[in-house]
């Protein structure tokens, strides 16, 4: 595994193998999104990224809270030409992360702690997850994807119902709007994150990537551009060393043993 600079408000850890983790590490303030947090967390993430050791990263903060959203505090003072020049919101690096990123959501995961959490590939959740937008009561609006995302993925209606009067989803409505991908007892939420990440893991890095690009570009693109996207990457991968041996072992009736090249 790649060596890690020390943090401070994060740890890493590899569970299991081919899965690397990232955990928010500021229990006293549920893990609000500050600077510095957000900005180890994303290191690390783009460590893992470049390890080729690991196929797939979890996101994740404690069994009380993921995120409880971006730190008030910090951008208590600011004003617009402030944020517009140096944004403590701007986690643009998490969308060039290459492989899969699984968020896993135990307790709270409000404003941008939802939002980040939408900004992964997959969620997965304990029973005890509560999201949410509060950022009106704030006199804000959510401004890390927020609008966008939560509305891609539960429709218009419920996303102006959440945004304009900060209705939490449990963790079984979560479920139901489409929003998370599993949810899970408190007591075992994180190991079955981890085999969902092994699941991953265990398959070609240059398919999943190229796969999770494709389907991300399935919010960005009108149909017929997106099937052409799709084309071209499916033809790329026929270029990979990968593609030989996944056929290779299929007609052999055998594992197939990438080489992620
Ligand atoms: N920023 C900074 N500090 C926060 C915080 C946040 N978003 N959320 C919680 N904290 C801090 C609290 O200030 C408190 O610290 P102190 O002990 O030093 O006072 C500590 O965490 C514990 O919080 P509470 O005492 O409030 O705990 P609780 O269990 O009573 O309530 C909560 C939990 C419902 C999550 C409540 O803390 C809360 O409402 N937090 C704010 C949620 C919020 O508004 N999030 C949106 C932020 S704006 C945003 O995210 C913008 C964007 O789109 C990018």
């Amino acid at each position: 595994m790649t060596d890690h600079p020390a943090y401070e408000t994060i740890t890493v850890e590899t569970p299991a193998e081919g899965v690397g983790v990232v955990r928010f590490n500021r229990p006293k303030a549920l893990n609000a999104l500050n600077a510095q947090m957000t900005g180890e967390a994303f290191t690390a993430l783009e460590m893992f990224d470049r390890d080729p050791a690991i196929g797939c990263m979890i996101l994740t903060g404690s069994d009380r809270a993921f995120a409880a959203g971006a730190d008030i505090k910090e951008m208590h003072g600011k004003t617009a030409i402030d944020m517009a020049i140096h944004d403590t919101t701007d986690w643009s690096r998490l969308t060039r992360i290459g492989k899969p990123i699984i968020a896993v959501v135990s307790g709270v995961a409000l404003g941008g702690g939802c939002e980040i959490a939408m900004t992964c590939d997959m969620i997965v959740a304990s029973e005890t997850a509560l999201f949410g937008q509060p950022e009106i009561n704030l006199g804000i609006l959510p401004g890390a994807g927020g609008t966008q995302r939560l509305t891609h993925a539960v429709g218009k209606a419920l996303a102006m119902e959440i945004i304009l009067t900060d209705r939490r989803l449990t963790a079984e409505e979560a479920l139901r709007y489409g929003l998370v991908n599993r949810v899970a007892p408190l007591e075992t939420y994180f190991q079955e994150a981890v085999e969902l990440a092994k699941q991953v893991a265990s398959r070609s890095q240059v398919a999943s990537r190229l796969a999770k690009q494709a389907v991300n570009k399935a919010f960005e693109l009108g149909l017929a551009d997106g099937l052409d996207y799709e084309k071209r990457l499916f033809y790329l991968l026929f270029a990979s060393e990968d593609k030989a041996e996944g056929m290779s072992a299929f007609v052999e009736k055998r594992p197939a043993v990438w080489k992620h090249k």
